[in-house]
């Protein structure tokens, strides 16, 4: 089904199903721990032994030698793999680096071998056997130094976004901001780690694994192994967490692969959780410059963002002035990320790539510009709102309810207690501040497929390769399938996260919500004719609903349809250009309220408020619990969160749960969300959009604009830890 003109009323509108608060429909499978997740797929195939990966001592540099004799003789082992046996392999193009590493070596813990024994302890054993002497080289691990070495090179600047004279507007506005701001590195610490069993049958390849992207796993395995995609096949219906960090093919199942194959048995890897933060992926630290130059009166004339941040020779920038382009009104603009070569592991998608931490900052900058301007932050915003594209005013957005997000949570929250002066409230040992800020996110539309069947029960099956992440996709899709037949919610069964299903969206960007639903509406509408013709109705006057098919005076039950035989029906959704021609965007208001205490400057979060605008909420229980999750991982980006680099080693030292801090229970306070009515008929025929990574943006500006109301300190630096407080607190009275 193409998409490309606005949606009209559709059968998904009469939300009987749909936009309910719906409990997922697989919570019972996760609560009896009876959920299959990877590396506890003992029965799917017999004979299964365990690979445990030995990860790169250094950075960067060449394997000397390489021994595996020790290894080979521990009893129980039954193959080692390296780069010396492995093959030749091709390269996914979506990694920075190979997952096998050797004999150059690109980062630190990039796979050298995987060894493989009838016991986990075996392999693991056999794996400190393995000897692997290096020749090391210098590699780049300071971004600080990094970027001054860039220092002003024009070749960094030539892909800027520049509208208007920035340098002019901004010298002559009479109010002005220039800041430089950082975020951390941070790891995507997902409570499930990187897992996969491998099975071969002669030439075909099965993989059990945690993957957001089946159809991106499928096609990089096979690319890798340099084999027909048709003969690899990647299972993943249930994902313990992703975060971005399972959007890739990883080593844990290539290495699972090339185990099988060297073993001739199946293989499980699971990552060790100690691997995770250097084997994988993590959001890349940033530095970055925002100035801000305004009118007395507070509307915004010069804006400009610019991001520093390194990556690996083939890897990405990371994003973070997207937003800045679309956010804020004002003539003369420019933005523009800066990409330094640095050593460390790739960067590359966490929840929220770009807009996360680039939210981090400018909505610090807007609450420092809002001070400078003695304005309200709320009203500074809402003065600056625009509703079309700043870099293109001919494009307007499909849906902009910024202004009534900030609104909404301002009254909701008690905003007009705060004092705009900060340090000016205590209760007892604690200074207590509020703070705000802006969410912001794209809405992305990609083109996703499934299969419905209806069989002589009246069940109605659902197969898409799209992934549940733990965000719901599961019963979204089951609501979507129930809506459209006219069935209720136990009449449907969904199955996911299999390459032989057709092929979807996956879990990403926010866009598996509502890509995914839309896609199971276009087969939907396609069984829903071949039901039609099969009871003989005409498919446009018949109604589906109550379990039966009706027209005037006639009703037929669903399941008749299916009397002789299943009813099939496959398709997809795919977009032409309403993106293009109205930007589609979700918006927010994250408010937060924090007390520091004013002799020790522990700063703990007292209270929450986000407002959402993000198209029809599918389901209110789910799109809710995304939007806390976020939150909750908002307070961790602000907090807590903070890969340390060792800039000798060329690695990140706190990679386990131990030194990684995230947020626990403990930490967080009441939360409430809101979500704005609203539907979007530019979205896709279910007129949704996506929350699970609007809830994340701008959180982390809120706590630092709350931590600087509650003390006067302005933390410019992430994560906001009482170290960075304590010398600067005001004096205890
Ligand atoms: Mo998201 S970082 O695209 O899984």
């Amino acid at each position: 089904m193409k998409f490309d003109t606005p949606a009209t009323t559709n059968p998904i509108d009469q939300l009987k199903v749909i936009g309910k608060p719906t409990s997922r429909i697989d919570g019972p499978l996760k609560t009896t721990g009876t959920a299959p997740y990877a590396y506890e797929r003992h029965d799917v195939v017999p004979d299964q032994v365990y690979g445990y990966v030995v990860g790169a001592g250094i950075a960067k540099g060449r394997i000397a030698s390489l021994s595996v004799a020790e290894a080979k003789a521990v009893p129980g082992v039954l193959a080692v793999v390296t780069h010396e046996t492995a093959g030749k392999l091709g390269k996914g193009k979506r990694n920075a680096a190979p997952l096998l590493g050797g004999p150059e070596i690109a980062h630190y813990h990039q796979a050298v071998a995987l060894v493989v024994a009838e016991s986990f302890e075996q392999a693991r054993a056999a794996a400190n056997l393995v000897r692997v002497e290096y020749r090391k080289t210098d590699g780049a691990f300071d971004l600080a130094r990094a970027k001054d070495a860039m220092g002003d090179s024009a070749e960094h600047k030539k892909e800027d976004s520049v509208v208007g004279d920035f340098a002019a507007a901004f010298a002559a506005a009479p109010v002005k901001l220039d800041e430089t701001y950082s975020t951390p590195d941070e790891t995507h610490a997902m409570m499930e780690p990187h897992a996969s069993i491998a099975a071969w049958q002669g030439d075909r390849l099965t993989v059990w694994t945690s993957n957001q992207m089946i159809d991106w796993a499928a096609t990089d395995l096979a690319e890798t192994l340099k084999m027909p995609k048709e003969k690899v096949r990647v299972i993943s219906p249930f994902v313990g967490g992703g975060f971005g960090g399972k959007l890739f093919l990883r080593a844990d199942t290539l290495l699972a692969a090339l185990g099988a194959r060297a073993a001739g048995r199946p293989v499980k890897v699971a990552l060790p959780r100690p691997m995770m933060a250097n084997n994988t992926t993590h959001r890349p630290a940033t530095i970055q410059r925002v100035r801000i130059g305004a009118t007395a009166d507070g509307r915004i004339t010069a804006i400009a963002h610019e991001s520093w941040s390194g990556n690996l020779p083939d890897g990405k920038p990371e994003t973070a002035t997207d937003q800045t382009r679309l956010l804020y009104a004002g003539a003369n603009r420019l933005s523009g990320t800066r990409l330094a070569h640095l050593d460390l592991p790739e960067g590359n998608a966490m929840r929220a790539p770009g807009e996360a931490p680039g939210l981090m900052v400018l909505e610090i900058a807007m609450d420092e510009m809002a001070e400078r301007l003695k304005i309200d932050p709320v009203e500074f915003r809402i003065l600056n709102d625009t509703q079309v594209d700043p870099e293109k005013p001919e494009r307007p957005f499909s849906q902009r309810q910024l202004v009534q997000c900030l609104r909404t949570g301002a009254e909701r929250f008690g905003w007009s207690k705060r004092s705009a002066e900060p340090a000016r409230m205590r209760e007892g040992r604690w200074l207590v501040g509020i703070g705000m800020a802006a969410a912001f996110r794209n809405n992305l539309l990609t083109k996703s497929a499934a299969r419905v069947r209806l069989d002589k029960r009246g069940v109605v099956t659902v197969e898409t390769d799209m992934t549940d992440i733990g965000t719901g996709s599961y019963t979204i899709i089951a609501q979507t399938a129930a809506e459209m037949m006219g069935v209720g919610l136990d009449r449907v069964v969904v199955r996911l996260g299999d390459s032989s299903f057709p092929a979807s969206a996956g879990s990403g960007g926010q866009w598996g919500a509502n890509n995914s639903t839309a896609g199971v509406y276009a087969a939907c509408v396609k069984l829903r004719e071949a039901v039609a013709q099969k009871l003989g109705f005409n498919s446009a006057d018949a109604q589906f609903a109550d379990g039966q098919v009706g027209s005037g005076n006639r009703r037929v039950p669903l399941a008749q349809a299916a009397g002789d035989g299943e009813l099939t029906a496959e398709d997809g959704i795919e977009y032409g250009d309403l993106d293009k021609k109205a930007q589609q965007s979700t918006f927010g208001a994250h408010f937060v309220e924090v007390g520091v205490d004013a002799a020790t400057a522990e700063i703990r979060v007292r209270r929450m408020l986000a407002v959402c605008a993000a198209g029809r909420i599918l389901n209110p229980l789910s799109a809710r619990s995304q939007v806390i999750g976020a939150m909750t991982m908002g307070v961790g980006a602000a907090l807590m969160e903070e890969l340390a680099v060792d800039t000798r080693g060329g690695f990140f030292v706190n990679h386990d749960l131990a030194s990684y801090e995230v947020p626990v229970h403990a930490d967080i306070p009441h939360q409430e969300v809101i979500f704005l009515d609203e539907t979007d008929p530019m979205s896709s025929p279910m007129k949704a959009k996506g929350v699970g990574e609007l809830g994340l943006c701008g959180v982390g500006a809120a706590i630092a604009n709350a931590v600087y109301n509650a003390t006067g300190v302005r933390v410019r630096d992430y994560p906001v830890t009482l170290d960075k407080l304590i010398d600067r607190m005001p004096p205890i009275g």
